[in-house]
């Protein structure tokens, strides 16, 4: 297991980098009143076909070639770390046709490592591919931003919506 969440994050983008997405896109939702923390993590590589993903899930499988011994632990552990906090584990993937993780697990649960550092993330996956559209889809019960690295490029990570603090502190300066 990770310390923080943001490592298993930087790992399963990593997984979309090398199947040569063009767009890796990490939504995260910290639902503390419905008590829930979703990651999903969804890319246009070039996807797994049923054998693949069977041996994905299974046990650790990894078809990397950089490493002498490759390990296959990025997706095992964000699915352990998602079981043992109350939650599920799913990916998705069709070949061609990108592939989709989605991790839960229960906000308040003792185990659940923290989110950690999301910002160093996502920006070193933003410059581990510069072609590549890193986008970032944050929502919690105070308000949510997104950030695209190609629009980021341009623009500095845009808010949606007023956190709590924020609607209170306009509203009393009205
Ligand atoms: N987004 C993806 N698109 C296509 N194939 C994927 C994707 N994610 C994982 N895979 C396949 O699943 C294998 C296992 O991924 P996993 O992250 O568990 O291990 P790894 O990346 O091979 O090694 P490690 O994460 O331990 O460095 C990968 O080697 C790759 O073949
Ligand atoms: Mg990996």
């Amino acid at each position: 297991m990770f310390d923080e969440l943001s490592l298993n994050i930087l790992d399963i983008g990593m997984n979309s980098i090398a199947a040569g997405a063009t767009v890796v896109q990490v939504t995260i939702i910290e639902d503390k009143k419905a008590d829930w923390l979703i990651i999903r993590i969804r890319d246009n590589g070039r996807g797994m076909d049923d054998k693949t993903l069977r041996r994905v899930l299974t046990k650790n499988f990894s078809t990397k070639v950089t490493r002498k011994k490759p390990i296959g632990l990025g997706l095992a552990l964000l699915r352990q770390t998602s079981e043992m906090c109350g939650g599920t584990f799913h990916i998705r993937s069709r070949p061609g046709d990108g592939t989709s993780v989605t991790a839960s697990m229960r906000f308040s649960h003792v185990d659940r490592p923290p989110l950690g550092d999301l910002n160093t993330t996502i920006l070193a996956l933003s410059s581990a591919s510069s072609p590549v559209d890193i986008q970032l889809d944050y929502h919690s019960n105070d308000g949510a931003f997104q950030f695209s690295s190609q629009e980021g490029k341009r623009h500095e990570p845009r808010r949606t919506q007023k956190t709590q603090r924020e609607s209170a502190a306009t509203s009393r300066a009205a």
